[in-house]
């Protein structure tokens, strides 16, 4: 992956650290920046190129830090600016770039802003920085319009107004402690440009944009009139100005920060209007997430993201799990092994040994891929989806907006096992309950129970991203498909030196002609490659 340093985004792994649930410094049960930085050299070791460090701003933790009430500073729980500074300068110095969270869709409701917004009262400048609006009904009793929060009920809250009346509503896409911020208002414009600038300068490399498609909304707010259709607050032609403006913050530091997008959209060629050269370098691939284990679909995934990102001239990014998704060792391991927010699927029966097997080989397909790859924390240890835990811990708001008629997102934000034989894992050394329970079966799922086995997902994750490092083909490059294998297996080469074959076949394949296995997801049978799993060949 010899990359020039300008370009380093366009194939990188790129490590997702969810602060919360990483690694606890100073062993109050909830991960911090002290956490993180004592890990630093393992994440070196594993051969990743970047870190995204999910929001790690001061919040409420309504939403998980979602709902920012200060994007200049640092969430005490976490550590202090101080800290973070030192923590990008030590990741720099291990040779890893930082991309960081940026919120922009909404903020906290404890945001000054929002407090000021709702003292100021109607009709004031306050106000104008988000979206107030009177209620319908004789007495304003009813919501604005029929929009829906993405995590249940209605996108909009009333509050009482300075004087004690009811009063004005403002709109919500997330949870009612996250306001939506108003882009139509320069103050807004100005002040992000401003907080881009400050991380800018504190050496951040990049920023993973939240909700990339949702800032701009249509004009007079109509009511959605098909749910499944497209919406008045998703992915309106306005929002790439925003990004211009934002390339341009980019592109004036010598060294080019880059921007990640986060937008779930249906359509590959609108999506890859985010990627025009003047916008975003990349964004998330989620189609490649939401795919069942299936060769057809993933293939058609694959060949549709390169088709859209190759106009653009932007890398595809691969990403299997991240801290809104059922953890892919659980998905692969399900009859249905597909992942739809609609329905998580929560508690179907599920094989783990298969889910495994899979997820190795997945691992192999996804690190194989022309472009950036994305690593959720505990992926590399294979850890699955915490579906047990009780109602009572769950934080999600999703759980708790639509009362665990959808189970919401607790499941695999469980902290991270390091070592040792129980609860905590090494996640702090005070002993200290973890602040989501972790699983009493994650003895052999810790980094030092992993480390040296050659069989565990650490050590294959550990030999692929050194692989990727020293095979030049990997990374950013073109994809060739090799055909003339069974149908149900996935081949491709990188070069004329590198393939790497998948096998979702249902039965054993002979490898095609090569010199050298290079890696493999398991022990293959003699020259041929068994069931639901991966081999990465030199050619
Ligand atoms: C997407 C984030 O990944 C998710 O965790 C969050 O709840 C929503 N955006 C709202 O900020």
């Amino acid at each position: 992956m010899a990359q020039q340093e300008s370009t380093w985004w366009r194939g990188a792994a790129i490590y997702q650290v969810y602060v919360r649930s990483f690694a606890d410094g100073d062993g109050d049960g909830t991960g911090d920046l002290a956490g993180v930085r004592s890990r630093l050299p393992y994440l070196a070791e594993l051969g990743i190129d970047a870190i995204w460090f999910n929001p790690w701003y001061p919040s409420p933790m309504d939403d998980g830090g979602y709902d920012v009430s200060d994007y200049r500073d640092i969430e005490p729980s976490f550590g202090s600016l101080a800290e973070a500074e030192k923590l990008i300068e030590e990741a720099h110095h291990l040779g890893i770039k930082i991309i960081i969270d940026i919120v922009p869709n909404h903020c906290s409701d404890v945001h000054p802003w929002f407090v000021a917004a709702v003292a100021a009262g109607r009709d004031s400048l306050e106000r104008q920085r988000f979206w107030f609006r009177d209620g319908l009904g004789e007495n304003g009793e009813l919501p604005p319009n029929n929009w829906q929060s993405r995590f249940g009920g209605s996108a909009w809250t009333r509050v009482t107004e300075p004087d004690g009346s009811p009063g004005q509503w403002f709109l919500h896409l997330y949870s009612s402690r996250q306001p939506d911020l108003n882009w139509r208002n320069p103050a807004v414009h100005a002040e992000f440009a401003d907080v881009l600038r400050f991380w800018f300068n504190r050496g951040v490399d990049g920023f993973r944009i939240d909700v990339a498609d949702g800032l701009v909304k249509e004009d007079g707010l109509p009511d959605v009139a098909d749910p499944n259709g497209r919406l008045p607050y998703s992915d309106l032609d306005g929002v790439h100005e925003i990004y211009r403006e934002w390339r341009k913050i980019a592109d004036s530091y010598p060294d080019k920060r880059v921007f990640v997008g986060e937008m779930w959209l249906p359509d590959p060629l609108r999506f890859a209007m985010y990627l025009r050269p003047d916008e975003l370098h990349s964004a998330f691939n989620f189609d490649f997430l939401s795919c069942p284990w299936d060769a057809t679909r993933l293939r058609e995934v694959v060949d549709a993201t390169l088709a859209a990102h190759a106009p653009v001239n932007a890398p595809a990014t691969w990403v299997l799990s991240n801290h809104d998704v059922t953890r892919h060792v659980t998905r692969y391991g399900r009859t249905d092994t597909s992942f739809s927010f609609a329905d998580r699927q929560h508690q179907a029966p599920t094989d783990r040994t298969l889910g495994e097997r899979r997820a190795r080989a997945a691992a192999l397909l996804t690190l194989a891929l022309p472009g950036g790859v994305y690593i959720y924390q505990g992926e590399e240890l294979g850890l699955s989806e915490v579906e047990d835990l009780p109602d009572e811990v769950r934080e999600d708001p999703v759980f708790k907006r639509t009362k665990g008629a959808d189970i919401g997102r607790d499941g695999c934000r469980v902290p991270v096992p390091w070592s040792g034989a129980e609860s905590p894992y090494g996640f702090n050394t005070t002993g200290a309950a973890p602040w989501l329970p972790q699983p009493a079966n994650w003895a052999s799922a810790t980094v030092e129970a992993q480390t040296d086995d050659p069989s565990s997902m650490l050590e294959l994750y550990r030999s692929a991203l050194r692989l990727r490092h020293t095979e030049t083909a990997l990374g950013d490059g073109p994809l060739l498909w090799l055909d003339d294998l069974p149908a149900g297996v996935l081949a491709f080469s990188r070069d004329s030196s590198f393939a790497c074959v998948v096998n979702l076949s249902g039965s054993a394949v002979a490898l095609p002609p090569h010199l050298e296995v290079l890696l493999a997801s398991g022990p293959l049978d003699g020259t041929d490659l068994p069931s639901d799993m991966a081999v990465w060949l030199r050619t």
